[in-house]
């Protein structure tokens, strides 16, 4: 009894201590033996504790029931009571049971033993499992990284063959351009050389040029000097030459002057015989002012069929003005109001000259832009305007109708019924531009026209004609702005050798 008591107690302990090492887990235990179940919770402190019972409880106190043993082993008791019967065997009995009772506990607790090793062995290999699938995982890593870093190097070895071939083409170019190179530089020495052979060529000839030279040297000054002479000789021919020209000039001016005389004389001799019908007729009526002309028309029908210079009386006024009349061209009895021809005379002048005239009659003149006012507006007038270029052709601008406003209008110009051969369309501005001069600029640019394309004329913007600009030698191919010009006949410039405005009724 007192032996079963004390495997109990051992039993407990043992238990207890092995709990506690469960415990330790952190984990509540249940240990079933029999019929019985035991439930252990122990403290952290626990392997000291162990250590202390185990030496408290080895040796058994006899007497001393264990709590609750009496009441869990009830069949043990009586078992034993029986013992207690049987004297001569009993010892021997007590013995062989408390020998497989300690037995069935050793197995018992080899049993329980082995079973929390095995718990703890599965919680320790949960670690060992966690920890190896890390190291797994980290291995795995790890040849992740070494088969990557492989292929990286991999990759650097492919670039650096290709780097490698690369540069071995450059390489093989290099020397090809080298060899190239070389090839060149020899050309070149080879073309230096000749150079030099054909420098002393050339030296030699120099040399042999510049004898020849200082011998015909002499030969070019005797050439000269007979130039010199032949020059002095033309000069002496050429003023010769002018001298017969103003002869000739002067002899055509006495002729002028002549048929001047005779249309005085024939004035004359019209007066007298009017004077003599008077006188015969009514010997009291006063004298009649002389017969007078108011145009080259009224000349042309009073007989005279000859080009030249005649006295025209103006419309409204006693002044008398010397006028040069074309009776030749289209019937003749035409008035001129601007001829050039030679570019003797100066066209690019003020205001105030234009509007009383400049030059003379018998050469280039511009007649005044107050007479051709007033021929003009005394009765309808037809303008014809000629022209002759360096080939000696003659063209011609017709108008059915011409007139020109007064100063205070600024000589504003009226034209129309164009016809003709300079041109298929009219190279006049329209009606009613003003007249311009360098002095008065009264055209529609904001430039002056007057000043850019030089002379008196009636310029728009600046329009297609300027008959006064500057009269330049026929020879001349240069495009001039400020030459003259008829725009619809030959362009923008116009290499006219002469020009002349002229008019005559209309109705001529
Ligand atoms: C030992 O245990 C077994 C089974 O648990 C049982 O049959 C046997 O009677 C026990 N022996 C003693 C001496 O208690
Ligand atoms: C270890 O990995 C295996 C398989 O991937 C998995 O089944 C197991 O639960 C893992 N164990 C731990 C402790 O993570
Ligand atoms: C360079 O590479 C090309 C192809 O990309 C190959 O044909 C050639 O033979 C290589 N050259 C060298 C010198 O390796
Ligand atoms: C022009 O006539 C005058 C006389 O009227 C004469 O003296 C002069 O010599 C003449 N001139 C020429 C160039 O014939
Ligand atoms: C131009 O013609 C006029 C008249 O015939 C003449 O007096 C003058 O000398 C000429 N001028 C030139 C430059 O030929
Ligand atoms: C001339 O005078 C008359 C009458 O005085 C006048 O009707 C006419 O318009 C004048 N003509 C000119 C051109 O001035
Ligand atoms: C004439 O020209 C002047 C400027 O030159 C201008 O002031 C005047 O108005 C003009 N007259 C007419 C009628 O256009």
């Amino acid at each position: 009894m007192a032996h079963r008591r004390a495997l109990v107690l051992l039993t407990y302990h043992l238990v207890s201590l092995l709990a506690a090492v469960i415990g330790s887990e952190r984990q509540r235990h249940h240990v079933q033996h029999g019929p019985c179940t035991y439930t252990f919770v122990l403290p952290e402190d626990f392997p000291q504790r162990v250590a202390n019972t185990l030496q408290r409880d080895s040796p058994v106190s006899q007497g001393d029931p264990g709590p609750g043993a009496g009441v869990k082993d009830p069949q043990g008791e009586d078992a034993a009571k029986a013992g207690t019967k049987q004297k001569p065997s009993w010892q021997e009995r007590k013995l062989e049971n408390l020998e497989s009772a300690t037995e069935n506990n050793t197995l018992w607790l080899q049993k329980l033993e082995s079973y929390i090793q095995e718990n703890v062995r599965s919680g320790m290999e949960e670690k060992r499992n966690a920890v190896h699938n890390q190291t797994a995982a980290m291995l795995e890593m790890g040849t992740n990284l070494l088969s990557q870093s492989a292929a990286q190097t991999r990759k650097l070895t492919d670039v650096e063959t290709q780097v490698l071939n690369q540069t071995s083409r450059l390489e093989i170019q290099l020397l090809e351009y080298s060899l190239f190179t070389n090839r060149l530089e020899k050309h070149i020495l080879q073309q230096t050389q000749e150079i030099s052979r054909l420098n002393e060529k050339n030296s030699f000839l120099e040399q042999r040029f510049s004898a020849l030279e200082s011998s015909y040297g002499r030969e070019l000054q005797d050439l000269q000097q007979e130039k010199q002479q032949l020059q002095e000789l033309l000069d002496r021919q050429s003023r010769l030459v002018s001298q017969l020209q103003g002869e000739v000039d002067g002899s055509t001016a006495n002729s002028t002057l002549l048929q001047r005389q005779q249309v005085l004389l024939t004035n004359s001799v019209q007066q007298l015989l009017a004077m003599v019908n008077h006188c015969n007729e009514i010997s009291t009526t006063p004298k009649e002012e002389p017969a007078s002309f108011r145009d080259c028309a009224d000349i042309l029908r009073s007989g005279v069929k000859d080009n030249g210079i005649y006295s025209i009386l103006l419309p409204n006024s006693t002044h008398t003005v010397k006028v040069f009349c074309d009776m030749k061209t289209r019937g003749g009895g035409w008035t001129v109001l601007q001829h050039r021809r030679n570019g003797s005379v100066d066209f690019h002048r003020g205001w105030r000259d234009y509007k009383t005239g400049f030059g003379d009659p018998s050469g280039e003149h511009w007649l005044g832009n107050d007479i051709i006012h007033q021929l003009t507006s005394s009765q309808d007038y037809s303008l014809q305007v000629q022209l002759r270029d360096r080939e000696g052709n003659e063209v011609y601008s017709h108008y059915d109708h011409f007139h020109v406003d007064a100063e205070d209008a600024n000589y504003s110009l009226h034209a129309k019924g164009f016809s003709g051969t300079a041109g298929r369309t009219s190279s006049l501005t329209h009606s009613g531009t003003a007249f311009s001069t360098k002095d008065r600029d009264n055209d529609r640019c904001t430039c002056k026209c007057a000043q850019i394309a030089s002379g008196g004329w009636w310029f728009e913007a600046c329009g297609p004609s300027n008959l006064n600009g500057m009269f330049y030698p026929a020879s001349s191919t240069v495009v001039r702005y400020n030459s003259i010009k008829w725009y619809y006949w030959k362009g923008p410039t116009l290499m006219a050798t002469m020009t002349t405005m002229m008019v005559r009724p209309a109705n001529l």
